[in-house]
């Protein structure tokens, strides 16, 4: 089928890129020409492990191809899809004029066929007519000229860092218009991935395709987030009673994980949820909810959580070092998640500015960002390793749980510290091999050592083993 995404950031990008690859033909649209250069070159201009390679591919097959004219794109497709950011006001509602702009622009070019416009970003509940009413400001009183179209929701579901695989791999398909003919074009479009022919694993069944209204499938987008925020910012909580209990948070999420109900995904505590879907997402919820005249106090709650989670970590050095100011601290990572380069609404930037003001200097290594003129990092240096990251510093704190931090050299790091210190705030490394090192460490919800008093009682007892094989 001849499609046309608009907006090629993180979600159209990949949307363009995996529809093309399973044999539609898509024209991605874009209004930034630096990135659309970038694209037709091959290149991606976010960093998403896979994706490169999908564009490539599907770019040599003659079915992906990039353009900052709306009007070809408009004339291209016959399954419109706006993919354009929504980004949170300060106020907390969604920001829809790029939806509004790009919606427009499609009216005024609509001159063929029947289309199907898709709205793929996430948009506030009730939007879906909003979104038609644009789209004939914009044909104006052409309406004779086009064949007609549909507004169909379709909300994406992609994480960060895995959404090549989410998009070929998906739990569901929500699709939410009241036309048939729409929802028809879209089962058509997706039919290989529902069919499974482009996944991981090919015995699964077909993938479910929820055929709703407009309100409910914008609605699912809103509450799926909503629930797995509120998810991460209850096993927080309970983290934050372990800390003053002494229990320990892995223990208790691998414990209630195994009830069928709740389930051992995303009770990870920690410094909680960044990025750019669950802060704007369950802040946009909560206003649509006070603009129909409803408190939404558990979601208030479940933000209010997430924004002290991450200032935690701060507390801990505090209580660890004492005084902050004119102290060293060093963060290993800087993104809302691994796997990926995203620094929107990342907990790193509210814990460096926190620091920063209380007079401590702050030193960054990260995998993937390794320069970055991102405002909030102005003040940070950053390095090009671990080890050049923790010479001269008070501790460590790790931000973002990379998988190859988990194999870093501790025992060359630990040295290189004024204190050998490590904040574990993704409680992401194992607290013996850190204490065996010489650190000591401190995790959220998770018992810490007593300045490495077991390191040493390890350290005495391999020794002591040692002497007995020798005897
Ligand atoms: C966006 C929304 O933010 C998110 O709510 C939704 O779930 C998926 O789409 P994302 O892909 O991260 O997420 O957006 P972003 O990375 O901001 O990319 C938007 C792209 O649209 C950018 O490349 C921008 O240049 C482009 N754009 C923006 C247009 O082409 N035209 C416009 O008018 C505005
Ligand atoms: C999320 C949703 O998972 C996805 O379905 C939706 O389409 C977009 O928003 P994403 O934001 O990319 O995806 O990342 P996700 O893996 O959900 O993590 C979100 C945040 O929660 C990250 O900051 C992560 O560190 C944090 N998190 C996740 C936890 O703190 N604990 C967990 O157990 C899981």
């Amino acid at each position: 089928m001849r499609v046309c995404v608009v907006g090629t950031g993180y979600v159209g990008l990949v949307t363009g890129a995996c529809l093309a690859a399973i044999g539609h033909h898509v024209l991605c649209i874009d209004n930034n020409a630096e990135k659309v250069a970038r694209m037709q070159a091959g290149q991606s201009p976010i960093y998403e492990p896979g994706l490169e390679i999908v564009m490539q591919r599907a770019m040599q097959a003659g079915n992906l191809v990039f353009s900052t004219d709306l009007a070809m794109g408009v004339a291209h497709g016959e399954i419109l899809f706006i993919a354009v950011g929504t980004p949170a006001l300060p106020t907390g509602e969604s920001d829809t004029r790029f939806v509004e702009a790009v919606a427009r622009g499609i009216g005024e070019h609509l001159n063929g066929g029947y289309k199907v416009i898709v709205n793929k970003s996430t948009v506030p509940i009730g939007s879906g007519d909003w979104v038609r009413r644009i789209v004939l400001d914009g044909v104006a009183d052409r309406q004779s000229d086009i064949a007609g179209f549909d507004v169909v929701s379709n909300p994406e579901f992609l994480r960060e860092g895995s959404a090549v695989y989410d998009t070929m791999n998906p739990d569901r398909i929500v699709l939410g218009s009241d036309s048939p003919r729409a929802i028809q074009m879209m089962q058509a479009l997706y039919a290989p991935i529902v069919a499974r022919t482009y996944a991981a694993d090919k015995s699964l069944p077909p993938v479910p395709v929820v055929v709703t209204d407009l309100a409910s499938a914008e609605m699912i987008k809103y509450a799926a987030n909503a629930f797995l925020a509120t998810k991460i910012s209850f096993i927080n909580e309970v983290a934050n009673i372990c800390d003053r209990v002494g229990a320990d948070i892995t223990q208790v999420a691998h414990g209630i994980g195994l009830d069928s109900r709740i389930g051992h995904k995303f009770l990870q505590a920690g410094i909680g949820w960044g990025g750019s879907c669950f802060p704007k997402d369950v802040s946009a919820l909560v206003h649509t909810a006070h603009d129909y005249g409803y408190e939404a106090q558990l979601l208030q709650a479940t933000i209010r959580t997430n924004q002290q989670q991450r200032l935690l970590v701060v507390e801990k050095l505090q209580q660890a070092l004492k005084i902050l100011k004119g102290k060293t601290i060093g963060l290993l990572g800087l993104t809302f998640k691994p796997n990926t380069d995203d620094l929107r609404d990342a907990p790193a930037l509210d814990v460096i500015e926190h620091l920063v003001r209380l007079g401590a200097s702050v030193k960054a290594f990260d995998p993937i960002v390794a320069d970055s003129n991102h405002p909030g990092l102005a003040k940070v240096t950053l390095t090009p390793t671990a080890e050049a990251l923790a010479k001269g510093c008070d501790a460590l704190v790790l931000m973002t749980d990379w998988p190859e931090f988990q194999h870093l050299n501790f025992d060359r790091l630990a040295p290189q510290m004024n204190h050998a210190i490590v904040i574990d705030g993704r409680n992401f490394l194992d607290p013996q091999t850190l204490e065996i090192a010489g650190f000591h460490y401190i995790g959220i919800g998770r018992p810490t050592s007593v300045n490495g008093v077991v390191a040493q009682l390890m350290q005495l007892s391999k020794s002591a083993t040692l002497v007995e094989s020798a005897a």
